[in-house]
């Protein structure tokens, strides 16, 4: 019998990936042959789905005689009075599985009390390592992107992810992972009070907004974001890691900047210019 090479070779990326190897360079000529698939590593792209509001998302059931991951992440994010408290928090929660291969917990990085909170998805291999989000290629495209439009972590922007922790091999995360981060998310969106949220990819835009629209569907559009705190306004970007896969979309990526652009100077947000 004939083994289909593409077949063959997508089982070999399907195994050195579960087994924690990086596969990203492997995985982006897949991804660039196959077109986008997902967020982080294949595409935030032009899915576009009904406008409907996205069902629950199964809660991680917890092993009889374990701590509900939700309840134990619940408490601990309610407990947090400052963004730090909420660091040392999510440093000391036990209940997300990725925390164990992981090398470190990749929270935030940037300004506390910048008028800007930018989410993204999970920590790649670079992040992984320095302990930091948005630090490699996709993170330098990132700040280059902000740059444009005067937002820098040094000054007045603070970037975080929707989980805090290494998927192996960078696959997607999962919903109990995602879940299971969620009180930590929003806790900093209440917390940081941004005068604008940026949500990059569809993971944080889904996780956040609760909509499962497409990312193309959702980009540029203004919202308007409850938290426990108030309101807050969001808007979603294309994620860089997709614009760097398709680098014919960053006029798409242009448009959403000069979107923001044109919102903080009408919420008289200062930038270094
Ligand atoms: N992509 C993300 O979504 N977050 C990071 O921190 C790095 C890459």
């Amino acid at each position: 019998m004939e083994t289909d090479p593409a077949l063959a070779a997508r089982a070999a990326l399907a195994f050195w990936r579960a087994a924690g190897v990086d596969m990203e360079e492997a995985e982006a000529v897949f991804a660039a042959k196959a077109g986008p698939a997902s967020p982080r590593q294949r595409s935030a792209g032009p899915a576009a789905s009904p406008a409907k509001p996205a069902p629950p998302p199964p809660r991680p059931r917890p092993k009889p005689g374990a701590e509900d991951p939700v309840a134990s992440a619940r408490g601990l994010a309610a407990a947090a009075a400052s963004i730090l408290d909420l660091k040392a928090a999510v440093q000391a929660f036990e209940g997300c599985a990725l925390k164990r291969t992981a090398r470190s917990t990749v929270f935030c990085d940037g300004t506390l009390g910048a008028p800007v909170l930018l989410i993204g998805e999970a920590p790649g291999k670079d992040e992984d390592e320095q302990g930091k989000p948005f630090v490699g290629r996709s993170g330098q495209l990132l700040d280059r992107m902000l740059a444009y439009i005067g937002l820098d972590r040094k000054v007045n922007l603070l970037i975080s992810n929707t989980i805090y922790w290494r998927p192996p091999g960078n696959r997607d995360p999962t919903q109990g992972e995602i879940v299971a981060c969620l009180p930590f998310v929003e806790r900093l969106i209440a917390l940081a009070q941004p005068k604008l949220l940026i949500l990059t990819g569809k993971a944080a835009a889904h996780t956040v907004l609760k909509r499962e629209d497409g990312v193309m569907k959702l980009r540029g559009r203004k919202f308007l974001h409850q938290t426990e705190a108030g309101v807050v306004n969001a808007m979603v970007m294309l994620h860089p890691a997709y614009l760097l896969r398709q680098p014919q979309q960053k006029r798409l990526a242009w448009a959403d900047l000069l979107t923001a652009e044109a919102w903080l100077d009408d919420l008289g947000v200062d930038r270094t210019r």
